[in-house]
């Protein structure tokens, strides 16, 4: 029985891994939940699943969510704070720890997570954006197993051999797919008047609305070369980018011999988390079966870095190195906040990373406390750039 924590447990990604546990009960328990503020959604998961432990980034949201469970008799104990985040990571009660918070506030728990020795799946991979030595050095030395559940990492993943290898051994290059997003084939100047409706609409998959929007400007994609980079331990050139409109192929390895392996499947996460949850075992993961048949083509193409840029920028701050992408990763969770509440275009997304890149000074990304003050420092620069109306 493996016993499961699950950080961001109310979001896309949390709501996927709780429809396997509740599939194999006989196989996952779950001891504790943490989210951020969405108290009703958390009540809801610890009346079906008992969890012993909830967390709460909010205090508030932590308080009401206490009332609720004492008026109803569940006994689950709930705490709040970025402390208590981290704690829960770390807490013995779990092996498995499914870091699934969105954004640079994962970064800490995952952290704890690793130095705790625990089984990883993770889906935050901004993460592995800010502190990818860190949390890499921090996985070896804790003695923990992280299983990549981002689709094309965990594509990826499937298609090498045996247990993770850093850098895996007969490897050319690795080729991530990326869907192309909502605005696949646009111009610049369609792109400038898009809604956050139109960016939000992805066109195979179900995710949350920062995902769904980096999507659209590819910096998704972005992040995901330097997650392959970190994870795999690649470098950026033998990491490659191809449109795939139909979702279908994941992602592709491809070996010194000219064989290309990839992984398929239907557009549904519960695929590579339940093989994460699992592994080295498989699991029924309830996602519709592809049928091949009815596969009428699978296209490929270049990436358009023009209409894109957040796809060049990304790979430009991996080259860069240090904080580069933890600066990247804060400039553009900045800017999509700004786009979620209707205070950037679309195309300013792009404009305040490059400009937030060009401020910021590079430093290193050694530490916790490092990585954490380039973040702070760069909210606070393309912050003043948004309210500025750059972009
Ligand atoms: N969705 C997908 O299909 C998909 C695919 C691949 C990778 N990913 C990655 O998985 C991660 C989660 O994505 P998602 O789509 O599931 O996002 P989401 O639906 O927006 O959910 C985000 C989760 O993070 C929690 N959270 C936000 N801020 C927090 C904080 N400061 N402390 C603790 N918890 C916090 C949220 O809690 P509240 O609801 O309480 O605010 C929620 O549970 C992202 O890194 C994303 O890039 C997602």
């Amino acid at each position: 029985m493996k016993r499961i924590c699950l950080l961001g447990a109310t979001g896309s990604i949390g709501r996927s891994t709780l429809d396997l546990l509740a599939r194999h009960p006989q196989r996952f328990c779950l001891e504790t939940v943490a989210a951020g503020r969405d108290d009703a959604g958390l009540a809801t998961i610890c009346r079906e699943f008992r969890p012993r432990h909830a967390v709460f980034a909010d205090a508030d949201a932590a308080s009401r969510l206490r009332a609720q469970l004492a008026a109803e008799g569940i006994p689950t104990r709930v705490d709040a704070g970025a402390e208590a985040l981290v704690a829960a990571a770390a807490d013995p009660d779990s092996d498995t720890v499914v870091a699934a918070i969105v954004g640079a506030a994962g970064l800490a728990p995952t952290l704890a997570a690793a130095r705790a020795g625990k089984r990883i799946l993770l889906a935050n991979k901004e993460a592995l954006v800010c502190a990818g030595e860190l949390l890499m050095t921090a996985v070896h030395a804790g003695g923990a197993l992280l299983l990549p559940i981002d689709s094309e990492h965990n594509a990826i993943f499937q298609c090498l051999p045996g247990a993770p290898e850093r850098p895996p051994r007969g490897v050319r290059q690795l080729w991530l797919t990326a869907s192309g997003g909502p605005f696949r084939g646009w111009t610049r100047a369609q792109l400038r008047g898009v809604s956050v409706e139109q960016a939000c609409a992805h066109p195979n998959w179900s995710m949350g609305p920062k995902i769904s929007v980096d999507s659209a400007t590819l910096m998704n994609k972005g992040l995901e070369v330097i997650e392959a980079s970190y994870l795999f331990g690649l470098p950026r050139t033998r990491i490659r980018v191809v449109v795939h409109p139909q979702s279908t192929v994941h992602s592709l390895v491809e070996y010194q011999d000219g064989s290309f392996l990839a992984q398929l499947g239907s557009a549904d996460m519960r695929i590579p988390i339940a093989h994460a949850l699992a592994w080295p075992d498989r699991i029924e993961s309830g996602a519709p079966v592809l049928d091949l048949c009815a596969l009428a083509r699978l296209d490929f193409s270049e990436p358009d870095l023009d209409a894109f840029p957040c796809l060049k920028l990304a790979c430009e701050a991996l080259d860069a190195g240090g904080s580069a992408p933890a600066i990247l990763n804060a400039a553009n969770e900045v800017a999509v906040a700004a786009f979620l509440n209707g205070r950037l275009g679309f195309l300013g997304i792009a404009a305040i990373v490059n400009e937030t890149l060009n401020r910021v000074a590079l430093s290193s990304a050694a530490s916790l406390e490092a990585v954490l003050a380039a973040d702070a420092q760069t909210r606070r620069v393309a912050r003043a750039l948004v309210e500025a109306g750059v972009g």
